[in-house]
Formats: structure tokens, sequence, C-alpha cells
């Protein structure tokens, strides 16, 4: 099929690219021309394990072109998928809707042949019937145009393996004629036996903020049981490996810690949210802002421990931050709670230095008055403090006896439960973590 995909940012070009993998004519158009170049050379704008090599194999099998003109990339295609951000609006917990918008008009001015516009970004429910019933006011002589949405569920990190092996493809549509178009781009999937759901386009937008708010629901959840822990001399991480092994629970997204961040989770809650409200149905989901103050407690929890080991004192403490990203495998810095600790800890009068294997040009870029440093050790040497922050796969490899001999204080606060507590204890190290009520008996 010949398709045109809207915007080259993180789930564009991982969603061309892969289409194109999959045999599809894929053009892009992104309006960022720097962009457009890096990807059609070759290399990515973002760390995203696997890509670059996915991307270099597609762009040279020749199905596969970057663009800046959506003349370029509208032309001749028969299915548009508006790919571009929605981010929270400023000053508001609405989502800002303005590219998806422009995307759209910008397919809808260009089209010369018939086709299907179908929006993966995260949109509040109800955008697509909007946006659908101004493509059924076009005139008869214009090439006739199908509106279907079909939420996407990547996960940074995992982006290749989430979308040529999704767990479920779900179809948003009015028509036959869009149901047809959706299976017949997403062929190769179903007939490798993955799972569909078509359904209306409210429910499939609502498919996308439920499902991300109840992956949220769950971080805050047993960081919620962290909290009562601390208090009461019990421990998370036994409690949630008990938990987990409730089939009906589940152990995934179950891990205690510095809670969630990134350009998702936190903006897609407040998002829907908001939309309620719009809706009149407010009530229904107002649990959810109870689960976004959960997860900040966890980041002025860290603030408070690292203030008590320092007796409210951080002036000129030397601090290593480990990690900057808002997860592992990610150089993605959007609400980190990582970089959110660091800077806290940094404004407090702290010397912060912090290290990321992937992260550190980003962070520079959001908080420049922080130091980075790209080596592990330099950053711990001499430092009063350790906060492990991101459990990139190089910390839990660390050894504590030779770092001991590194630091100025041998004092750790693994901020994910992400270290081998025991064993830094056994090697001279004073170690605090969250939800770990147990380590301070
Ligand atoms: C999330 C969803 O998982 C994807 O399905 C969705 O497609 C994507 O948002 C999106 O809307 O585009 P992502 O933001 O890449 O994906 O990251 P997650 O893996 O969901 O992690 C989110 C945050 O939760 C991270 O900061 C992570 O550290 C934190 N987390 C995750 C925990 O604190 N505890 C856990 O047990 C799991």
């Amino acid at each position: 099929m010949r398709i045109s995909v809207f915007g080259a940012g993180y789930l564009g070009a991982i969603h061309a690219t892969c289409m194109a993998h999959l045999g599809h004519d894929v053009t892009v158009c992104d309006v960022d021309a720097p962009k457009v170049a890096l990807l059609s050379s070759g290399h990515t704008p973002f760390f995203e394990p696997g890509f670059e090599e996915l991307l270099q194999a597609t762009l040279a099998s020749g199905r596969l072109v970057f663009t800046g003109s959506a003349d370029e990339a509208v032309r001749g295609a028969e299915m548009h998928f508006i790919c571009v951000g929605t981010p929270q609006q400023q000053g508001a917990d609405a989502a800002d809707l303005r590219y998806v918008e422009a995307a759209f008009n910008t397919i809808v001015d260009n089209v010369d042949v018939s086709g299907t516009i179908v929006g993966k970004s995260t949109v509040p429910v109800g955008t697509a019937q909007r946006l659908a019933g101004l493509v059924s006011e076009r005139g008869e002589d214009d090439p006739h145009l199908e509106v279907a949405w079909n939420p996407e569920f990547l996960r940074e990190g995992t982006a290749i393996q989430d979308t040529l092996n999704p767990d479920r493809l779900v179809f948003g549509v009015d028509s036959q004629t869009s149901e047809k178009a959706m299976t017949e781009v997403y062929a190769k999937l179903i007939n490798d036996g993955t799972p569909y759901i078509t359904t209306d386009l409210a429910t499939a937008e609502m498919v996308k903020v439920a499902a991300n708010s109840f992956l949220a629901t769950k971080i805050s959840f047993i960081n919620a049981m962290a909290e009562i822990c601390e208090v009461a001399s019990a421990d998370v991480v036994t409690l949630s490996r008990a938990l987990g092994y409730d089939d009906r629970i589940g152990s995934k997204f179950l891990n205690a810690g510095l809670g969630f961040g990134g350009g998702c989770l936190p903006k897609d809650i407040r998002a829907f949210s908001a939309r309620a409200g719009e809706l009149g149905a407010a009530d229904a989901v107002s649990f959810l802002r109870e689960i976004d103050k959960i997860n900040q407690r966890r980041r002025e929890r860290v603030i408070s421990i690292v203030g008590n080991i320092f007796h409210g004192d951080f002036l000129g403490r030397h601090i290593a931050v480990l990690g900057a990203a808002f997860k592992p495998n990610s150089d993605d810095v959007r609400d980190s709670p990582a970089l959110n600790v660091a800077a806290t800890m940094h404004l407090k009068g702290a010397s912060v230095c912090v290290h990321d294997p992937q992260a550190i040009d980003n962070a520079r870029r959001m908080f420049p008055t922080l130091t980075y440093c790209g080596s592990l050790k330099d950053a711990c040497r001499d430092a009063d403090l350790i906060v492990l922050a991101t459990e990139w796969g190089e910390y839990r490899n660390i050894d504590p006896n030779e770092f001991r001999a590194l630091v100025r204080q041998p004092i750790l606060v693994d901020a994910r439960n992400a270290l081998d507590h025991n064993y830094w204890s056994e090697s001279g190290w004073q170690v605090h973590a969250l939800g770990r009520g147990v380590l301070n008996r």
C-alpha cells in the first residue's frame, strides 16, 4: 500500500519504518528539516535499541522516504497516518491538538486520490468523530476521505518489537471501507496471529487513554503501598512479589520506586481528567488526580531521605545521580523523575553530578546548570551520596567494593529498588531505598 505518515518524531519515525519493513511504500512528512535530513541519511534523532539498523535496512529497500513536502507525501497515497505529538497545553491539563489539526488539514488539502486518514496520536475522546465530520462536508468532486483511529501502544526502549509484534491492534472505524483498509494495511501482522479489535472511533480513542491510566494507576498503587511500608517497617519489594504471583494482579508494572514520567503517562492522565470534565464526568476519573499526586510524592520522598541524611543541609554536598532518562533504554528526559530529583537537590545547594548512558545531551538541554559526567566512575568520585534514579542495566553491575574506594562517603539511595541491598550493605554501604521500611528497623 502507498502510505503517508505525518510526524517523524518517536512514534512516526518508528511506525513508518516498521510499515515500510512490512512491505508498504511509505513517505514521511515532517516540518523539521534537520530531522528529515538526519533520518534520510540513516541516522536517528533519538536513542531506541535496534532502530538505526532497521532504518538503514529499510531506507536501502527504497520503500521509505522522509520529506518536508506534504504534497510529495500525500500524492497517490491511500492511507495517511497522523503521528504528531499531543503535548499538555501550557497552563492547563488538556491536550494541545494543534499539531493533529495541522496535519489533518494538510492531508485534506493535498489529497489527490480517495483514501483513509488514520490517527495514531493520543487524543481526547471525541476528536476523531469531529474530524470525520469535517471530511464528510467535502465537495462531491473531491477525492473521498474516511477517518479511522488506530491507537499506538509502543513503549520507548522496546518500540520495534511492540510495533512488529503488538499485543493487539485496535481499529476505530465508522465504515466498512475504512475497516477493510485497516485490515489490509496490517494484513501481515493479522496473518501472524496478532489479535485485533474493530470498534467505533470513540471506543478506540478510549482504549489508549484507559490503558495508560490503568498502567499509571498500577504504578501509583504500589508506590502508595511503599509509603505505608515506610512507616510500618514493611518491605514493598517483597509485598510486590507476593502480589504479583496472583494471576489477577500480575507482577508487571508493579515495581515500586521513583514513579512514572515520560512524554505519555503523566500528560495522558491529566488530559483524560480534563476531557472527562468537559464531558461532565469528572468524578469518574477524579482518582487520577490522586494517582498523579502519589507519583509526585515519590520524588519529594527521595529529597526528604537525602535531606535527612544531610540533616537538612544540602549546601556543598557532592551528590552523584545515576540516570537522567525517564526510564532505562531511552534518552527521553521529558518529565523525568530522575532529573526532577537531580535539579531539586541542585537548587537546594548540592553539587550534583548526573550520569546517564544515553540521555546526557537531552538532559543538558533541559537543565543546563547541572553538571554531567560521561563516566560513571567520574560521576561517583568523591561523592557524599549516590542516588540511583533510573535503573539502567549497567548500574546493576556496579561493584560496591570498588565504588566504596571512589566515594567520600559510602551512602546509597536506591530510588528504583534495583540493587542488591544486602550485598551493598555487606560491602560497607549505608543503604536507603523507597518503600523499604525494613531497612530502617
Ligand atoms: C507508555 C505505555 O506503556 C505505552 O503502552 C504507550 O504506548 C506509551 O506510554 C505512549 O502513550 O506512547 P512509555 O512512556 O514508553 O510507554 O513508558 P513505560 O514503559 O510505560 O514507563 C512509564 C514510566 O513508568 C517510566 O518512568 C517507568 O520508569 C515507570 N514505571 C514503570 C515504574 O515506575 N514502575 C513500573 O513498574 C513500571
